[in-house]
C-alpha cells in the first residue's frame, strides 16, 4: 500500500515527522501491530506544497527534525487565501494522479490541509472512479470561530476525510455533533507531542540560552535567568494596528517585570514594518528581544526553560501544557481546550490590561504538568495501526 503525506506550513512538519519514522518502524519490523495484519510494506510519498518555503520557516525544520527530502515540491509561496489554495488545487492533482496513492494523510488546519484533501475527494484514478481514502491528523478541533481562516479548513477538510485522528476528547464530540459517523474517528492522541519528547533531551543541549544572553554566572556557577517568551502571528492580532499596538503595549508592561524574547514570524515582522512599530519595548525594564524564527530544537529549549509563554498559536498551547510551563493564549477562544481544563493554558483575550493580568496571574503558577490522555509519545503508531487496519 502506498501513503502520500502533505506538508506545507511550518506547524505541518512536527505533525508528519514522526509519522514518517513510525511508518519506516513498522517496514522495519520493529513495531508490531495487534492484530497483525501481515506484513505488506508501505510506501510512502511525501509532498511538500511550499506555503511555507524559507530557510527559517521550512528548511531548518527539516533538518532539526531529521525528514527526508520532499518527493515533490510544489513551489506555491505565498499569497491571498484563494490565490494560495487554488494553487495548491492546480498543483497537486497531476502529482496526486501520477502517485496514485492508496491514502492521504493531511495535518492540522492551513491552507495545504484543505486543499489537499479537497483534491483528493474530487479525484478519480480512472473510469471506476476510484479514490484514495483521506485521513485528518488533528480532526475534531474547533474554536467556534469562523472569522479564523484555520476554523474554515478545519471543518472543511473534516467533512471530506475518511478517517480523522483525534488529538483530544473534544474533538470526538465535535465531530459527533456535526454527524461524522463513529466509525471514522480515532482517538490517538497527539502527533506533535511524540516529536516533542523525541526531541526534548536533544533541546536541552541548545545553546540559544548563552546566545541570547540568558545565562547568568554568579560565584563561578550559572543559572538560567529568567524570562518569558512570545509568539504572535495571527491576522486577527497582528493585522490590526489597535489591536496589535494594544498587545504590545500589555508586552511593555510585562517587560519591566523579566525580560521578553519575541521570535517574530515573517508576517507579524512585515506589520511591524508597515505599521512603523520600531522598537516593542520603551520601558526602562529588562525590555523585549526580537528575534528571527527559530530552528525547531532552539525554540523547544526556550520553551521549556521560560517562566511564561505568551501565544496566540494553536500548537504552542498543547507543547507548554505537555512541558508544564505557564502559557496565555492572547485570544478569546481555544480549539484545543484540554488545554485549560487540564493543562497550564489561560485565555487572556486581547485587551491590553487582561493580557497584563493573565500574565501576573500564570507567573504566580508553580510550573507543573498532566499530560492529557494519549499525549504519550506513541500518537503516530496509533495511527498507522488504524491505517493497516483499514488496509487488510
Ligand atoms: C500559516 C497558517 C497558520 C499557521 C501558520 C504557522 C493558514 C491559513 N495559516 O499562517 O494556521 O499557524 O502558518 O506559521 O494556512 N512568509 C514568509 N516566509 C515563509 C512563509 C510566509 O515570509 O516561509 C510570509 C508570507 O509572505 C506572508 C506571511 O508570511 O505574507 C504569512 O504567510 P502565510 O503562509 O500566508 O500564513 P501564516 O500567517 O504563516
Amino acid at each position: 500500500m502506498k501513503i502520500l503525506s502533505v506538508v506545507g506550513a511550518r506547524p505541518n512538519f512536527m505533525k508528519i515527522s514522526p509519522i514518517i519514522s513510525a511508518i519506516d518502524a513498522y517496514n522495519a519490523g520493529s513495531f508490531t501491530l495487534s492484530p497483525s495484519p501481515g506484513r505488506e510494506k508501505i510506501d510512502h510519498f511525501l509532498v511538500h506544497t511550499g506555503q511555507h518555503y524559507d530557510r527559517i520557516m521550512s528548511e531548518s525544520f527539516f533538518q532539526d527534525l531529521g525528514i527526508c527530502q520532499p518527493d515533490a515540491s510544489l513551489g506555491v509561496g505565498s499569497g491571498t487565501h484563494a490565490g494560495q489554495t487554488a494553487e495548491i488545487l492546480r498543483r497537486f492533482e497531476p502529482v496526486l494522479l501520477e502517485e496514485r496513492p492508496d491514502l492521504v494523510l493531511v495535518a492540522g488546519d492551513v491552507n495545504s490541509t484543505l486543499a489537499c484533501a479537497l483534491v483528493a475527494a474530487k479525484i478519480s484514478y480512472g473510469s471506476n472512479g476510484k479514490r484514495p481514502l483521506i485521513a485528518h491528523v488533528e480532526a475534531g478541533l474547533r474554536s467556534f470561530d469562523r472569522t479564523m481562516p484555520e476554523e474554515v479548513n478545519r471543518v472543511a477538510t473534516d467533512h471530506l476525510c475518511d478517517l480523522l485522528f483525534v488529538t483530544e476528547q473534544s474533538g470526538i464530540e465535535n465531530l459527533k455533533r456535526e454527524g461524522i459517523p463513529e466509525e471514522k474517528i480515532f482517538f490517538v492522541g497527539n502527533t506533535m507531542i511524540d516529536t516533542l519528547m523525541l526531541f526534548r533531551e536533544r533541546a536541552s543541549q541548545s545553546d540559544v540560552l548563552k546566545s541570547l544572553g540568558l545565562i547568568e554566572r554568579s560565584n563561578g556557577s550559572e543559572r538560567i535567568s529568567p524570562y518569558a517568551l512570545l509568539t504572535l502571528h495571527r491576522p486577527s492580532n497582528v493585522d490590526n494596528r489597535e489591536t496589535f499596538t494594544g498587545i504590545l503595549d500589555a508586552m511593555e508592561k510585562i517587560s519591566a517585570r523579566l525580560p521578553v524574547v519575541f521570535p517574530a514570524h515573517p508576517r507579524t515582522r512585515k506589520q511591524m514594518d508597515s505599521l512603523q512599530i520600531q522598537n516593542v519595548s520603551r520601558s526602562s525594564g529588562p525590555g523585549a528581544m526580537v528575534t528571527e524564527p527559530l530552528g525547531y530544537i532552539d525554540f523547544l529549549c526556550l520553551m521549556s526553560n521560560a517562566k511564561l509563554v505568551l501565544t496566540d498559536s494553536g500548537g504552542i498551547q498543547e507543547e507548554t501544557t505537555c512541558l508544564g510551563v505557564p502559557c496565555v493564549t492572547i485570544r478569546e477562544n481555544t480549539e484545543r481546550p484540554v488545554t485549560v481544563t487540564q493543562g497550564t493554558n489561560l485565555l487572556s483575550g486581547v485587551k491590553p490590561d487582561a493580557i497584563v493580568d493573565a500574565a501576573n496571574r500564570q507567573l504566580a503558577r508553580q510550573k507543573g504538568n498532566s499530560a492529557p490522555e494519549f499525549w504519550d509519545g506513541r500518537a503516530s503508531y496509533r495511527i498507522v495501526e488504524a491505517i493497516r487496519g483499514r488496509f487488510p
